[in-house]
């Protein structure tokens, strides 16, 4: 199904472009998941479980889809996720996704393992947040945060849930590597997409530009991709956490927690937000749906703690999913990158925030809410519950 023009009017038209356009590994790698893919699946289809039942004759007739997160007021609640390896899609596609992220209004996290440098991306867009993996070596950790805190970041986003690197049997199979090696199967693969081939010949292969300062110079991409494998969340445990919290004097979110003693516990510790979120799938393939654990964990943490969750969100009423789940703030990651392969990074991610802020709004419309806050649990059905409570 593709929209108005040749711009693809939902997350599957856009998928199925991006699937066309990006040679397969860079595409499995984007779209793949841990294993039999069976949290990926679930993701996805635990937000289909979730069933809004509209109000009428609320005289929705002007939304407002603004929202208050740490200390900022954005346009809509969406951000797009960190992202490793991005520019893998396209040369660019970290500062793509930034500026449109900026012009809108909207969130944007870029990772440790993005393949811009924080400085660059902390320039173009000064608002947007940085995610910090923890790895062995706690110079670079040190030295990582202080870039960050000098860059001027506003929002520091420590991922909890890559102790060790997802199986990813995509990955696997395609012989996906770092840095590439070219077996008959991708060269193949390479002449059938001269497009994105070309593009990367003339625009640069992706590195780890984050890494690069901590390696001598001239470092292969393979040393680089084997320094950001030791810089995952090895070493992070709840002591280092708090010497984080020290040290960062901005906002700090803890992302990748699934179990709301986790999120007691982090909530203790000071952190301003907890990111719900099983890593889209590509870590512990047997991980509950975040959308499943909003609950639970806004049991343990209470309404104060801002609640952000990521993973299978693919439209607008996923949004609404979210928020009527409690969740305060929504991220997205592949929809970005399909987005970017299938329109390029002028046009994708704008068109992807146009198309999500068309279908929150409509479905805000549809169901009678006027504003973000209206959007809450009172909305859900929960068969077998009389909707509405006592005397409804
Ligand atoms: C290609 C790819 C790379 C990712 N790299 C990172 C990363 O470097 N750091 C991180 O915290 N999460 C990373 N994630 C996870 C996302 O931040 C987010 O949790 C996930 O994509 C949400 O699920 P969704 O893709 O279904 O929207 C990555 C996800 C993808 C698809």
């Amino acid at each position: 199904m593709t929209g108005t023009g040749d711009i693809p009017c939902d997350f599957e038209a856009m998928r199925a472009l991006a699937r066309r356009r990006l040679p397969r590994f860079a595409f499995d790698f984007v779209d793949g998941g841990a294993l039999r893919e069976s949290a990926l699946a679930r993701n996805a289809a635990a937000l289909d479980a979730i069933r809004l039942v509209p109000r009428v004759l609320t005289g929705a007739t002007t939304r407002d889809l603004s929202t208050a997160l740490l200390g900022r007021r954005y346009a809509m609640p969406l951000g797009v996720a960190p992202i490793g390896m991005a520019n893998l899609v396209a040369p660019g596609t970290d500062l793509a996704l930034a500026r449109a992220a900026a012009t809108a209004g909207i969130g944007y996290a870029l990772s440790t393992a993005g393949t811009t440098a924080l400085e660059t991306i902390a320039e173009a867009a000064p608002e947007s947040w940085f995610q910090l993996y923890v790895g062995r070596d706690p110079g670079i950790t040190d030295d990582l945060l202080r870039r960050a805190a000098a860059a001027g970041y506003p929002v520091l986003v420590v991922t909890a849930d890559v102790p060790a690197p997802g199986k990813r049997l995509r990955d696997l199979r395609n012989r996906f590597t770092l840095p590439l090696r070219p077996g008959p199967g991708m060269a193949l693969d390479l002449l059938r997409h001269p497009r994105w081939a070309l593009a990367m010949a003339t625009g640069g292969a992706p590195r780890f530009a984050n890494l690069e300062a901590y390696s001598p110079p001239g470092s292969s991409t393979g040393s680089l991709a084997e320094l950001m494998a030791g810089q995952s969340s090895a070493r992070l445990d709840w002591e280092l956490l708090a010497r984080i919290r020290e040290r960062w004097p901005r906002k700090l979110v803890l992302k990748g927690v699934l179990h709301p003693d986790d999120a007691r516990r982090a909530a203790a510790l000071g952190v301003d937000a907890i990111g719900i979120s099983n890593h889209g799938g590509r870590q512990l393939d047997a991980a509950p749906a975040p959308v499943e654990m909003i609950a639970p964990i806004r049991a343990a943490v209470g309404g104060a703690v801002p609640l952000i969750v990521d993973g299978g969100v693919r439209g607008g009423e996923d949004i609404m999913r979210c928020l009527a789940s409690g969740a305060d703030f929504v991220l997205l990651g592949r929809a970005f990158l399909h987005a970017v392969a299938a329109l390029g990074g002028a046009r994708g991610p704008t068109a992807l925030i146009a198309l999500l802020h068309d279908e929150l709004d409509r479905a805000m419309t549809q169901s009678g809410c006027r504003r973000i806050t209206e959007i809450d649990g009172a909305l859900l059905h929960r068969p077998g519950d009389s909707c509405g409570g006592p005397g409804a």
